[in-house]
């Protein structure tokens, strides 16, 4: 079984993603961590150079990405922590609009996909990565609530940033992230649309199994 999950930043995708793979003993693929371990190799490797596209597809061929339970592993380096700044998450959408690079992580993705039960988050798998999968989720939520939620996030980690400065980031991502032309953010014809605003994770996770249960009667 293949469960594809796509939304904007900041709509509960991941918390979801891993509640539902633990439920039904699937493997979860954080496809947004692979797309931000590249952006961290690259901001190591040639500090701030978002516009050398060559330089960053070089990078993107040599890295070599891992998974191990809640960890995630770039050339052997654990960098769960340093994949989540501000600053990554910033220039991640300026890794991820290179079509160089998404051909390289679908592959990968695609690969991983061919031996695993899969729950996939991300903005491009119900359309790209898993066209196929037998179910298909788009969680949205309003702009204002999505930054609430990471600023309570950022703000366990000893985050600074305002709730306007945090509501900005995600709006650009949003932008970047629906308007590029490869592997835009889009909502598929085919997909369950949920709109989580004002629900807790417990209540859309019960909403997702419904439909995943009623998939499998
Ligand atoms: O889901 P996230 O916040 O960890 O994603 C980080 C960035 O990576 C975000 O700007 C969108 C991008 N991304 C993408 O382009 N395609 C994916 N499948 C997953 C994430």
């Amino acid at each position: 079984m293949q469960i594809a999950i796509d939304g904007p930043a900041g709509a509960g995708k991941s918390t979801i993603a891993k509640k539902i793979a633990a439920t039904y003993r699937m493997t979860y693929l954080d496809t947004g961590a692979m797309y931000r371990c590249i952006a961290h190799c690259v901001l190591n490797q040639i500090g701030d150079h978002f516009d050398n596209e060559a330089d960053i597809v070089r990078i993107a061929r040599a890295t070599v990405i891992r998974f191990e339970d809640d960890q995630v592993f770039c050339n052997d380096q654990d960098v769960t922590r340093e994949i989540r700044t501000p600053l990554v998450s910033r220039h991640t959408s300026d890794v991820a609009r290179i079509k160089e690079v998404r051909e390289l992580l679908v592959a990968q993705q695609r690969e991983y996909a061919k031996d695993h039960a899969v729950v996939m988050d991300g903005r491009d798998i119900g359309s790209v990565v898993l066209p196929d999968a037998e179910l298909k989720f788009f969680l949205d939520a309003d702009v204002r609530e999505r930054a609430q939620r990471r600023k309570k996030e950022l703000d366990e980690k000893g985050n600074g940033k305002t709730l306007e400065e945090i509501k900005n980031d995600i709006e650009n991502r949003d932008t970047n992230d629906r308007n590029r032309s490869e592997g835009p953010l889009i909502q598929v014809a085919d997909a369950i649309v949920i709109d989580t605003t004002g629900k807790s994770i417990e209540e859309v996770y019960e909403e997702m199994k419904l439909h995943i249960d009623e998939a499998h009667r």
